[in-house]
């Protein structure tokens, strides 16, 4: 009898132990984070990647038997757009340390950060003089022309950065920059950020809109060639006496119904902590968004900088309008 109890017990606790992540996050360090996890909490991480709205589709079609408990994505856009369809259940934010930044918290509490990036403008060192950029408006300024480097409008960061640009000034003028940045462009939008930092060491443009952590990255890379192409330029933080540099970040929402809340709430907890926010941005190269971590030396090194303080769920507020303007304007 008390065999039969104990092993029903343990069956119950195998299925108990587990917590089911959908991410669109797709790097080494979340891979090591989530094995550390496992081992200490003895709670088994099981991942399904895919892009954000893959996922999102993917949890409303399988409703109530989702066995997901946690969406990961890169983009409070997309988060913003998983809790507007009811996906996602409010947090309790007293529940998690409170060295996470409250900037970086959902103003309606729908979901916690991980890390964040900011959008950089990265120059060649030679052929660019620092004191000539200033905004990302600016880049339309015709002295750029052949010059600017930037992947597809279809991509995630840029929308993101034209919904910031429509929140802060305007859709007239969102679209105007989306349309005349293009005849700064030095080729067709192609590849990823760190194609365009490439490209740049190989002369084909001089200056590149990018994401913090790929320099950073690039920077501190295994293959040399990539640590080349990191030292050609430097970084540049748009928008210091405007609205800020556009920043986004990468962080969690528990889904509405989390199987496994519990488990789901203790490698929340895991991800925010001081130990795991230092693995963060020491191998990322992401910002930490717990204010007991310091970011890494290298980029530390790049100094502080304004971020811009609007409300992150604007970015997928304003996504749709971002979408249409960019497929009005010529930006590919
Ligand atoms: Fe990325």
């Amino acid at each position: 009898m008390s065999l039969l109890v104990l092993s029903s017990c343990n069956l119950r606790k195998e299925t108990e132990d587990v917590v089911n992540v959908y991410t669109k996050r797709h790097y080494q360090v979340d891979k090591d984070l989530f094995a550390q996890f496992e081992k200490i909490y003895n709670i088994k991480v099981n991942v399904v990647k895919a892009s954000a709205d893959e996922l999102i589709e993917r949890i409303k079609t399988e409703a109530d038997n989702c066995p997901a408990d946690l969406l990961i994505t890169v983009d409070a856009g997309k988060l913003y757009k998983a809790s507007s369809q009811n996906l996602l259940q409010k947090i309790n934010y007293s529940d998690f340390p409170n060295s996470i930044s409250k900037k970086f918290l959902d103003k309606n509490g729908y979901w916690l950060p991980i890390t964040y990036r900011a959008r950089l403008i990265v120059y060649h060192k030679d052929r660019v003089n620092e004191n000539e950029l200033s905004t990302y408006s600016s880049l339309i300024d015709p002295k750029w022309k052949g010059k600017i480097l930037v992947r597809s409008s279809k991509n995630a960061y840029n929308q993101a950065l034209l919904s910031s640009m429509i929140a802060n000034l305007g859709e007239t003028k969102a679209l105007n920059w989306s349309n005349k940045i293009v005849e700064n462009f030095s080729r067709e939008p192609k590849g990823n950020d760190r194609d365009q930092v490439r490209a740049i060491a190989a002369g084909v443009g001089d200056i590149a809109i990018v994401n913090s952590y790929y320099i950073g990255l690039l920077k501190s890379s295994v293959d040399s060639n990539d640590r080349v192409v990191g030292e050609t330029v430097n970084v540049f933080f748009p928008n210091q006496s405007t609205s800020g540099t556009h920043i986004n970040i990468s962080g969690m929402g528990l889904l509405r119904n989390s199987p496994n809340t519990e488990n789901a709430k203790s490698l929340m907890k895991f991800l925010v902590s001081d130990y795991a926010q230092s693995y963060y941005t020491n191998n990322s190269y992401e910002y930490p968004v717990n204010s007991n971590v310091n970011p890494s030396d290298l980029i530390a090194s790049w100094g502080n900088f304004v971020i811009d303080s609007l409300d992150l769920n604007l970015l997928g507020v304003n996504r749709k309008r971002a979408v249409e303007i960019f497929e009005k304007s010529d930006w590919k």
